[in-house]
């Protein structure tokens, strides 16, 4: 007669890639029923986000091992779902914030990631668009929220019209794609170029988290302006941020000023997860062979940056620009396009890492 414990033990032998941990130990099995009756073995197991890169590795070995131990005398039904972790407490944010922006309106969002560069047009825009829609392809509740307050691009990337509705006192941020966008340049007339002194960037920021209706989120996505400014001060000293995704376009000189303002959230303890380096190459057309239109780095021989975890290289591709222009981004408009599944994969890797802290403290 087999018991819940003996599965619960033949699942240990199962190892999430990623962790190194068995995945009993990481929560992750839940439900188990043995029924003799019917000589059935029922069991569930959660992933810690629907974009796991191991996701298939892991349902593989999960349904090896149970066969091999059980699959003679019993039938086995394993089934397969995901619950997003929240991001752990920062405690230099705890303990330095100061805290001018209330944060009950957003207790129901697991994980916030800012997209940053302190360069202009490298990219931001076009990753946080992509990397947002890809999270939700996947199937997490997702947030986008534009925080260029100068030059909001998101609702032309994603062909945003019309102001949002209030409902409660709270702005209700549109669906598109299945996921929820908010942007300056939907709240106010945005034909005109408006200057927002430092005081009321903060405000605007404060209000972006207070008065949306963001409701229960895995992934809110932050789309950054380019430079270290009041917005990232604000941000970072106020917002318990779970990650950075630095982007750069691959020359030195755009990496280094880049670096240069991640030290800002570093200090206040958030997590740099990783690089990603748009404009990497230009895919020939004809012969489909890499031209490095900028200067490779040699990220080992530069101190600065050769710690930052790359996470991929998106090329230089027109249809990026031209998809971008239309409202409708590439992973939506082409979804098998070998640059979409470039996005998909940076995302898993992401998501992946936000994982991994989430359970750094189960590591023995
Ligand atoms: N990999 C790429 N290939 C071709 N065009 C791209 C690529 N990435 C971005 N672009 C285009 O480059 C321009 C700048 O991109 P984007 O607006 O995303 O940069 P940004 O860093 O957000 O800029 P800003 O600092 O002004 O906010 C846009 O027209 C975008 O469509
Ligand atoms: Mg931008």
């Amino acid at each position: 007669m087999v018991k819940e414990e003996d599965v619960k033990n033949v699942l240990k032998k199962v190892i999430d890639p990623d962790l190194g941990i068995d995945i009993v130990k990481m929560g992750m099995v839940s439900n188990v029923k043995v029924d003799e009756n019917s000589k059935k073995i029922e069991c569930e197991i959660v992933l810690t986000t629907p974009a796991c890169p191991a996701k298939s590795k892991i349902e593989d070995d999960v349904r090896n091992v149970l066969n091999e131990e059980f699959s003679k005398n019993y039938t086995i039904d394993v089934s397969f779902k995901s619950v997003v972790k929240r991001a752990p407490e920062n405690v230099a944010y705890k303990t330095q914030a100061s805290k001018i922006i209330n944060l009950d309106n957003i207790k129901d969002v697991k994980n916030i990631v800012a997209i940053y560069s302190c360069k202009g047009g490298v990219g931001k825009s076009t990753v946080s668009v992509n990397l947002a829609l890809s999270l939700a392809n996947y199937g997490a509740k997702v947030g986008l929220l534009d925080l260029d307050l100068h030059g909001p691009n998101v609702p032309i990337m994603l062909g945003l019209v019309g102001q949002p509705k209030i409902r409660n006192s709270k702005i209700v941020p549109p669906e598109i794609y299945g996921m929820k966008v908010i942007s300056v340049g939907l709240l106010i007339d945005n034909s005109s170029p408006i200057i927002w002194r430092g005081p009321i960037q903060t405000t605007a920021v404060k209000q972006l988290f207070e008065d949306v209706g963001w409701g229960e989120l895995d992934y809110l996505i932050l789309d950054l302006p380019p430079g270290s400014g009041d917005i990232h001060i604000t941000l970072s000293q106020n917002i318990p941020l779970s990650g950075i995704v630095v982007v750069s376009t691959p020359q030195l000189v755009a990496m280094i000023d880049t670096i240069k303002g991640v030290n800002m959230f570093e200090k206040m303890g958030t997590p740099i997860l990783g690089m990603i380096i748009n404009m990497a190459y230009y895919l020939c057309s004809h012969c489909k062979e890499k031209n490095y239109i900028f200067p490779r780095v040699d990220i080992n021989n530069h101190d600065e940056i050769k710690n930052i975890n790359i996470l991929g290289e998106i090329p230089f591709d027109y249809e990026i620009a031209e998809l971008s222009d239309k409202g409708s981004p590439i992973v939506i408009e082409k979804e098998n396009h070998h640059i979409s599944k470039l996005f998909l994969e940076i995302t898993s890797k992401v998501a992946a890492s936000l994982s991994i802290l989430s359970s750094k403290n189960l590591k023995v």
